[in-house]
């Protein structure tokens, strides 16, 4: 590596580039740089040179393995450390001044505490490492919807993901100009080098990770990981985190939501929103291609994970995805469940925690075809399918370039947005919730999603199985009070003309045998169509005691000969003993965030509990035209 562009580095290292014109920006730099105390200094250009550079430089010291390029051009593969292989939200801290505006759902200690707290942890923090400098627009660069931030890592795996989550370098700074905002973020992993000692391929502080925001300054400090939302500062920490405290402040939305376009066989798009927790096949769903029986519509794909949203001049809502690419969670990828995904990472990608194959390409559970006979496991361990343990980490993780998703929206990067029509959420339950509902109105469809609940998985910490309330799929991403957040939802609804109607989905139903009730994936679609339907005025629908709902013969069957009147009777259906267990969970977090709580929300749940007594005790469709 001794070459000219070494050289070029070198020189770059003691003084920012010419194109970097922000005094702000630049005195900032030198602060952390003091503070840091690394062995050098490299401000990203977001160039295709750098780019390769720095992925051959991770190949050398052992972080990346290069993967056939054969199989799998231009991609790589990390394993992490076993002991940061996830966000961490019991180290992830919201610092406002008031304890009451970071709310009972957030970790939070007081800011200069909190200062107090990470300087002596950043205190040469950086040593024997290089300071990168990551400019970066969250957002299509120059819209007027993008934020930009500054990212300050030490770590090189976190420049080269950043290049493929956001559009990062030289655009960036050009567009922040001399006297733009920018979101100060620093992160690091948390592990000095001294003199002579030998590296490891996944540098990260095993025992010290913090996750801070200090929303009133509008800043973020990542301490001691290396792995996806605790490290890639634009995604959750700047799109959802910070980004929500701005959309509180400045009237907008700042979502945890794939946007994606519905178009009908005659040409007509319809957008949806939709807010789903972690690991309940978001990805899937943003790139759904529709099933046979439907296979003249079309579905395309603006964003899988964070939708911010403002209201346009013409009164509707204009959404756009703030990142560039998608950070997805591999295992149960497959051409089975979501081509489009798997054509996506082709190429130019970067794989974290999954299994190595013999013939140098990535392996999970879940994946096509028969499991490879052998391969190495994310642990570095030789793994055969004769072994109990997964081979990919549950959360191991793809990053890749949206553009090139086969179904990517050709206006996914218009600065405008792309109009959006309704509103979904959709959460993982077993029982309790109904295949779709249409809320019965805004501030109802607002009831909804904020007492939504999921059964939990591996993408977060938490006892696999229990339902654990997560509102509007918002609970570890909203930078302020839940309470207040909904009080926005509301107060936002109320200055629309003519509100998107909002949905409420749940593709996880089981029977008692524990069988789907549905087969979820590409027949998703038949629900999308009925929501596009309704928000257009051509489907009707049936009152039930939560909300509008489709009969049978409302939703599209041709093509989907398993799921027959009864099973989607038992789909739809609404058991009042377990609803009133259920409106009981919801006072759990009524109770819990009390203090802020929109007084609506008392009145809704008294409705929905006194419309559940005025009907059957198991009401379902099949049943309410006999009442
Ligand atoms: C994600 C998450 O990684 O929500 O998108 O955990
Ligand atoms: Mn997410």
């Amino acid at each position: 590596m001794g070459s000219q562009l070494q050289e070029q580095r070198d020189a770059q290292a003691i003084d920012h580039p010419e194109y970097v014109e922000h005094e702000g920006l630049k005195a900032w730099v030198a602060d952390i740089a003091a503070l840091c105390k690394p062995a050098d200094v490299h401000w990203c250009d977001g160039s295709q040179e750098e780019y390769d550079w720095l992925c051959e430089m991770m190949v050398e010291s052992g972080t990346f393995i290069r993967l056939n390029p054969e199989k799998r051009p231009n991609s790589f593969l990390a394993f992490s450390d076993p002991s940061d292989v996830a966000r961490v939200e019991d180290r992830t801290y919201i610092c406002s001044l008031r304890e009451q505006e970071a709310g009972p759902t957030n970790n939070w200690m007081d800011p200069e505490e909190m200062k107090g707290t990470l300087e002596p942890l950043f205190d040469g923090s950086m040593r024997g490492r290089t300071l990168f400098v990551i400019p970066f627009s969250m957002g299509p660069i120059g819209s007027p919807l993008s934020i930009i931030g500054v990212e300050i890592t030490d770590s090189p795996y976190v420049v080269a993901n950043m290049r493929i989550m956001t559009r990062m370098g030289r655009a960036a700074v050009e567009a922040l100009g001399a006297d733009g905002e920018f979101v100060p973020s620093v992160h690091s992993v948390g592990a000095p080098l001294e003199p002579g000692e030998e590296d490891v391929p996944w540098p990260c502080n095993p025992d010290v990770k913090y996750i801070v925001h200090f929303p009133e300054d509008r800043s973020i400090w990542s301490y001691g990981s290396g792995y996806g939302g605790n490290a890639l500062l634009g995604k959750k920490c700047l799109a959802l985190r910070i980004a929500s405290v701005i959309a509180r402040d400045e009237g907008w939305l700042a979502e945890h939501m794939v946007i994606m376009g519905i178009e009908s066989p005659d040409g007509e798009k319809t957008y949806v929103s939709a807010a789903f927790p972690s690991a309940c096949g978001k990805t899937n769903l943003a790139m759904l291609i529709p099933p046979k029986g439907l296979d003249d519509w079309k579905v395309t794909t603006v964003g899988d994970d964070i939708a911010w949203i403002r209201k346009g001049e013409d009164g509707k809502l204009y959404a756009i995805n703030p990142e560039a690419g998608f950070f997805g969670v591999a295992p149960g990828t497959s051409y089975q469940s979501n081509p489009n995904a798997m054509e996506t990472i082709r190429a130019n990608c970067i794989f974290t925690n999954a299994a190595l194959t013999p013939d140098g390409d990535v392996w999970w559970e879940g994946m096509d075809g028969e499991p490879p006979a052998e391969a190495l496991d994310w642990r570095r361990q030789k793994w055969t399918p004769a072994d109990d343990r997964p081979a990919a980490h549950p959360n191991a993780r793809f990053t890749a370039p949206a553009s090139q998703c086969p179904s990517i929206d050709p206006d996914w990067e218009d600065p405008k947005g792309v109009p959006i029509s309704a509103f979904i959420f959709g959460a993982r339950r077993s029982n309790v919730v109904p295949l779709v509902y249409e809320a019965f109105n805004w501030s109802f469809g607002v009831y909804t999603a904020a007492t939504m609940g999921s059964e939990m998985t591996a993408a977060a910490f938490g006892t696999v199985g229990k339902v654990r309330r997560d509102p509007f799929a918002m609970l570890p991403f909203s930078g302020y009070h839940m309470a207040d957040y909904f009080n926005h939802w509301l107060q936002f609804g109320s200055r629309l003309p003519d509100p998107p109607r909002i949905y409420q989905v749940n593709w996880f139903r089981k029977d008692e045998l524990g069988n789907w009730l549905w087969p979820g994936f590409g027949q998703n679609m038949r629900v999308l169509k009925w929501i596009v339907d309704r928000v257009h005025g051509r489907a009707s629908a049936t009152e039930s005691p939560l909300g509008w709902m489709p009969s049978y013969t409302d939703m599209e069957w041709e093509g989907l000969d398993t799921v027959p009147p009864a099973t989607f009777n038992g789909l739809m259906s609404v058991d009042r003993d377990m609803w009133k267990d259920e409106l009981l969970l919801h006072e759990e977090l009524f109770i819990k965030i009390y203090d802020r709580l929109p007084r609506e929300f008392m009145l809704m749940r008294e409705l929905i509990l006194s419309g559940l007594w005025r009907s059957p005790e198991k009401w379902n469709l099949k049943d309410w035209p006999e009442e």
